[in-house]
């Protein structure tokens, strides 16, 4: 039997658009309440305005601790409490090791680690007071593989998957479990600028994955997965097991 979102809180960041937006609409038809958050304060508002009084939006930049702060305050002051916490928000960065300059590497660092730990943080004492509730860090293949020319990205979600382990371990004395989620490609403005023609070939599902696949496991994972934490849930048509047609062939 599926355990229910009902009633529950849940902060999502990057909420605005892509998978964040996926995630939002999925918890409200599970009867969860939202708080939104994103820096793309248009399209973040305009979801809020056609989803109802169960979702609030706000500005909000996962790298800033007093951004935080605000965000866990409004969410107690509105709806009361904060049942679950989803670090979603996150930016792709491409380039080789001697092409990506310091500072984009540290913005990427900055966006993709630093603002779920700094999520994390903020947000512990609020889901202890509720009594536990559950963290998902959406990494990604990319912190289960390397990719040529990922650099800055690789190292930020393999990251995201250390600190969701740590996380897990420290927080389960609280009755909170933390997961990662790790998508392959999936349809959102995030690859927009990339060519997805060759990404899925040798994968068994060989298509780019939609949205709402994901923020399926995530409804999973956050309300069911109930003996599950500091685990990777992998969600990318076959992607990381290696490829279909046979790398090695005989001369017979
Ligand atoms: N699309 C994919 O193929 C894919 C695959 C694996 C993992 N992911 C991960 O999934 C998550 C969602 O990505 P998406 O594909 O929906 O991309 P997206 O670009 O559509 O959405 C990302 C959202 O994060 C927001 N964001 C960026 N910087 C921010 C900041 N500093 N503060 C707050 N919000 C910020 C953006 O405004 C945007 O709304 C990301 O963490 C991404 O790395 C995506």
């Amino acid at each position: 039997m599926r355990n229910t979102l009902d009633g529950s809180v849940v902060i999502v960041t990057g909420a605005a658009r892509g998978m964040g937006e996926a995630h939002v609409r999925g918890l409200v038809r599970s009867g969860a309440r939202v708080m939104a958050t994103d820096i793309l304060d248009t399209e973040g508002a305009a979801l809020a305005a056609v989803l109802g009084t169960g979702v609030i939006y706000r500005h909000h930049d996962v790298r800033r601790s007093d951004d935080w702060q605000r965000i866990v305050d409004d969410t107690l002051s509105v709806f009361g409490r904060v049942d679950h916490l989803v670090n979603n928000a996150g930016v792709l960065s491409a380039g080789g090791i001697t092409e990506t300059t310091e500072a984009e590497f540290r913005r990427v660092m900055d966006i993709n680690l630093i603002g779920c730990w700094l999520g994390m943080r903020h947000t512990i004492a609020a889901l202890t007071a509720t009594g536990g509730g559950s963290i998902v860090n959406i990494s990604s293949t990319a912190g289960m593989q390397g990719y040529a020319g990922l650099g800055a990205y690789v190292s930020s979600k393999w990251a995201l998957r250390g600190l969701t382990k740590t996380a897990a371990l420290e927080l389960g004395r609280h009755g909170i479990r933390v997961n990662s989620i790790h998508p392959g490609p999936i349809s959102t403005p995030m690859l927009a600028d990339v060519d997805t023609s060759t990404i899925v070939v040798g994968q068994p599902i060989a298509r780019i994955g939609e949205p709402q696949e994901v923020t399926d496991l995530l409804l999973y994972v956050l309300a069911d997965a109930t003996y599950s934490t500091g685990h990777e849930f992998v969600i990318d048509g076959g992607a990381t097991l290696g490829r279909v047609d046979p790398v090695v062939t005989t001369h017979r």
